[in-house]
């Protein structure tokens, strides 16, 4: 897709925070240093709006981006990192949690797996938790570059595989590094507004 304009909009941790435009949503979740920042920077084609890390925690907020004043994508915090505190821990769940529970603009969760390993416990009980809510997913699993091609099917069998991936649901390979997987999940994002 090609982007003409894009706005970092709000930090949020609370609802009264978060855009009144009702423009549709797209949330990224996952593990600390999955490469979610990363992602959205691909996305948008800017190399450091959404900061990243090589240490895991970077991400704190809720974090806007408007894309082509129609759609947001939102950067979520990391789950899973043992190093920030167990309250810190607890509000960045409740927060996400609260998120999930009542956004009525969110149309889809990108819940972003490592290709190269095995879902977390965290990443399973997500899954589920979103099936369960009947909020619509789909799997991305990122950093394909760092596994030869000739191994990405097995790894993404894995995957699916682990989380009991529900055959309805979608499934993206993904590189912020090399743009693979850029142009598929924007056709995704498109066709989710368009329904
Ligand atoms: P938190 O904000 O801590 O939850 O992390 P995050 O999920 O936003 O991860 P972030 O985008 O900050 O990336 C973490 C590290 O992984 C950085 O060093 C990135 O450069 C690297 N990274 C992210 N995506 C990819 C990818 O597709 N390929 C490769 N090779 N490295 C990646
Ligand atoms: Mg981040």
């Amino acid at each position: 897709m090609k982007i003409t304009n894009v706005e970092f909009v709000i930090s949020a941790v609370r609802p009264d925070q978060y855009p009144v435009d009702a423009l549709p949503e797209f949330a990224l979740a996952g593990r600390s240093n999955v490469g979610k920042s990363s992602l959205i920077n691909k996305m948008i084609n800017r190399k450091g709006l959404a900061r990243t890390s090589a240490q895991p925690g970077k991400t704190q907020q809720l974090n806007y981006y408007r894309v082509n004043e129609r759609v947001y994508l939102v950067d979520f915090p990391g789950y899973g990192y043992a190093k920030v505190s167990k309250v810190q821990r607890q509000q960045f769940g409740t927060m996400i949690e609260t998120f999930l529970n009542d956004r009525e603009p969110l149309r889809m969760v990108l819940l972003i797996i490592d290709i190269r390993h095995e879902p977390s416990k965290d990443d399973i009980l997500m899954y589920d938790w979103l099936k369960h809510y009947e909020i619509p997913v789909c799997i991305v699993t990122t950093k394909a570059d760092k596994i030869p091609k000739s191994k990405w099917d097995k790894h993404v069998k894995m995957i699916k595989t682990s989380l009991s991936f529900h055959p309805a649901d979608r499934h993206v390979l993904f590189s912020s590094e090399t743009g693979l997987g850029r142009d598929e999940l924007w056709a995704l994002i498109n066709e989710t507004i368009a329904e």
